[in-house]
């Protein structure tokens, strides 16, 4: 079975929670595109781990695989691996595999992210960990990949190709292109290198193994559906395919063996760095949700912008996936409010519309139009079924899950483990 996660907003809602609540199911779990923009928080009893790199299912029995569509920085992922073992968790080569093609961010890229976004008058507000730029020069063919990393002869000489590009790039934008040569910082990459190279591994032929053996896969996603590099709020997006053909694409899987999509769709909307949320709600209600709902960047630390449930822009996301069905997050975030608000369209140009229009520019245009729904002021923390929510909160679930017609199997009500039920009887 193949199955295939991803965020069906603009991130952060809650993929991490899910993977490792579903990964238990899992032979192996496999992230597919981004890098250490993306920052998964699991919270097992009072622990909270939080990964920026390694597929969640790594808490649980499950292989973690990084796939090459990946843009890693080996020095986070070493970092990430240290954190994971100090807690007890087993990373050996045998829980852990990266695809030897997997794109290195180097500290070129990551400088040049800095550089770039200071010089754009209008900012994406990016996260500043080179993601951008290392995946400008994947597909520019001149990116250093983990093989060549693990290999100090090839990295060197691959290094001596790329240099003076990079220095030339960084002199333009400012920047001081020492870095580049940087004697110092190219002994510690070596040296991520030699640590990593036992984990090297061919992550399209070993899922793609697993699956004639009957195995379980799961594909991770990071970011989210409206992040996407071609879909999703371009200019305000990350530099890769965040939907789900993307999986397919970037661990080399054929289509024809995906089981289900599943969703990751928050009960309201959230949103770090630039670009529009036609639903946004600054003042009271932003600041309340956003400390409810615990709503800081988990790599950045910013706060992130937030929304009532925007239908619009979930109808489009699962056009874009077509999801099988949903996890549905946070729940427990808007009790107290009254009432609660879903945006089942928008007014653009003065008409009524209820799918967003293809352009950034014509979705920042888009005045939200409002359903109002009664709210329940109780604590869902503890609820372990959905027969056990108040009604007020039922209604909310069954009308998202009317409008959106995908079905909602399971309801999250609070980032621990044991917080999260299925919904058994769905549409
Ligand atoms: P991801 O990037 O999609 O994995 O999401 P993040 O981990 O960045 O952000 C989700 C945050 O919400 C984390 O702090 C989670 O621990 C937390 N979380 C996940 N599910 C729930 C939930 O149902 N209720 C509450 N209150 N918090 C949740
Ligand atoms: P997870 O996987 C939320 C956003 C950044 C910025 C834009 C581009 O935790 O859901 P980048 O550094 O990727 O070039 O920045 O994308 N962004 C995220 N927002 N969650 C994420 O990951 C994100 N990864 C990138 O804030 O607006
Ligand atoms: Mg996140």
């Amino acid at each position: 079975m193949f199955t295939i996660i991803t965020g069906a907003q603009f991130g952060d809602e809650g993929k991490g929670k899910i993977v490792d609540l579903l990964a238990k199911d899992y032979d192996i779990v496999a992230r597919f595109q981004g890098g250490n923009n993306a920052g998964h928080t699991v919270k097992v009893e009072d622990k909270v781990y939080k990964l920026h790199l390694i597929p969640s299912g790594i808490l649980l029995e499950a292989r973690a695989l990084i796939g090459p569509g990946v843009v890693l920085d080996p020095g986070v992922l070493l970092e990430e691996m240290e954190m994971l073992r100090a807690n007890g968790v087993v990373v050996s080569p045998e829980k852990l595999g990266i695809d030897a093609k997997t794109s290195i961010i180097m500290p070129y890229h990551i400088e040049l992210d800095g550089l770039r976004e200071a010089a754009r008058a209008k900012k994406i507000g990016t996260t500043k960990r080179g993601i951008g730029f290392a995946y400008i020069d994947k597909v520019a063919r001149e990116e250093l990949r983990l093989a060549d990393l693990a290999d100090e002869a090839r990295f060197l000489t691959r290094l001596e190709e790329l240099a003076s590009q990079k220095e030339s790039e960084i002199s333009a934008l400012g920047g001081d292109p020492a870095l580049v040569r940087d004697s110092a910082l190219i002994k510690k990459y070596l040296q991520f290198g030699k640590k990593l190279a036992p984990y090297i591994t061919d992550v399209s032929r070993e899922i793609n193994e697993a699956l004639d053996a009957g195995k379980n896969v799961m594909a991770e996603a990071a970011q989210g559906t409206h992040l996407d590099v071609i879909h999703g709020t371009q200019k305000f997006v990350t530099s890769s395919s965040t939907i789900a053909g993307s999986a397919c694409a970037n661990l080399g899987v054929g289509p024809t063996r995906v089981k289900n999509v599943v969703a990751i769709v928050k009960a309201y909307i959230t949103r770090v760095g630039e670009g529009p949320l036609p639903t946004e709600l600054s003042g009271e209600l932003g600041a309340r949700l956003q400390k409810a709902g615990g709503e800081f960047g988990t790599t950045t630390g910013r706060g992130r912008r937030c929304g009532w449930f925007d239908l619009p822009l979930l109808k489009k996301a699962i056009a874009l996936n077509g999801y099988t069905e949903i996890a549905l997050t946070k729940l427990d975030v808007l009790s107290e409010l009254e009432p609660v608000r879903i945006c089942v369209g928008y007014r653009y140009k003065g008409e009524t519309i209820n799918y967003p229009p293809e352009l950034t520019e014509a979705l920042a245009e888009c005045e939200p139009v409002y359903e109002e729904l009664p709210g329940w002021k109780a604590d869902l923390s503890k609820v372990q079924s959905f027969e056990e929510l108040p009604a007020n909160a039922q209604n909310y679930v069954k009308r998202l899950e009317e409008l959106m017609g995908v079905p909602i199997r399971y309801i999250s009500v609070g980032p621990g483990r044991a917080q999260t039920f299925k919904k058994e009887e769905a549409l």
